[in-house]
């Protein structure tokens, strides 16, 4: 992936094995805010899973199937950004983010979502972008209602978070409604 560049202020670029120590201490630092709604961030073990989810991300980015990026700002690691996949039959991907709890409240992560969408539509020529967020996520619905993209369907308690189900709200965005 190019660098994106959603602000001044922002870098947005694929994860390396040399961001492993900043990525391992902003995950543990706000395991408490992530794990909230990213189940993963209960069970994820200090640096090996990292390793793991950075060598993950490589290798998909060289399949073409999608990437993990980390949100840089003034040069600071601040939150992730990334593509889980791309189906190749329908060009389409599921974007996932978060940010270090410190870091909301300043429109980073809608910048930062607007340009992948961008580089997405523009670049790699996707036909559609999904955004899924637990129902009663009302922080990251916000960012895809933001950005345009049409609440398409909610599934019913399909999305577990440790001892609850969740219903899971669809968001759906295709190119040729996409104004750039
Ligand atoms: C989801 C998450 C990334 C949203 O973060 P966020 O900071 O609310 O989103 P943004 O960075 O786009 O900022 C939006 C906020 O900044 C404000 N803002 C200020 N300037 C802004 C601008 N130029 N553009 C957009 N929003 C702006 C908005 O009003 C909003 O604040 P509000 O919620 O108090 O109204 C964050 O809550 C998070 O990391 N949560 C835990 C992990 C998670 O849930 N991940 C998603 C799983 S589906």
């Amino acid at each position: 992936m190019p660098l994106l560049t959603p602000t001044p202020d922002l870098l947005i670029r694929s994860f390396t094995l040399d961001d492993l120590p900043a990525l391992s201490a902003l995950v543990k630092a706000n395991r408490d805010h992530l794990r909230r709604w990213l189940p993963w961030a209960d069970r994820v073990e200090y640096p090996s899973d990292e390793a793991m989810y950075v060598e993950m991300g490589i290798d998909k980015e060289a399949r073409g199937d999608g990437f993990e990026g980390g949100i840089y700002r003034r040069g600071v690691l601040v939150g992730s950004v990334g593509m889980h996949y791309v189906v190749p039959e329908t060009r389409a991907t599921e974007i996932g983010y978060w940010l270090a709890g410190d870091q909301t409240g300043g429109g980073i992560m809608t910048a930062a979502v607007r340009a992948v969408v961008g580089y997405g539509f523009g670049v790699l020529k996707l036909n559609r972008i999904e955004i899924r967020a637990a129902a009663a996520n009302t922080k990251s619905r916000a960012v895809p209602e933001r950005l345009g993209f049409r609440l398409e369907g909610v599934l019913r308690r399909c999305h577990a978070i440790r001892d609850e189900i969740h219903d899971l709200a669809i968001y759906g965005l295709l190119a040729d409604e996409w104004a750039g």
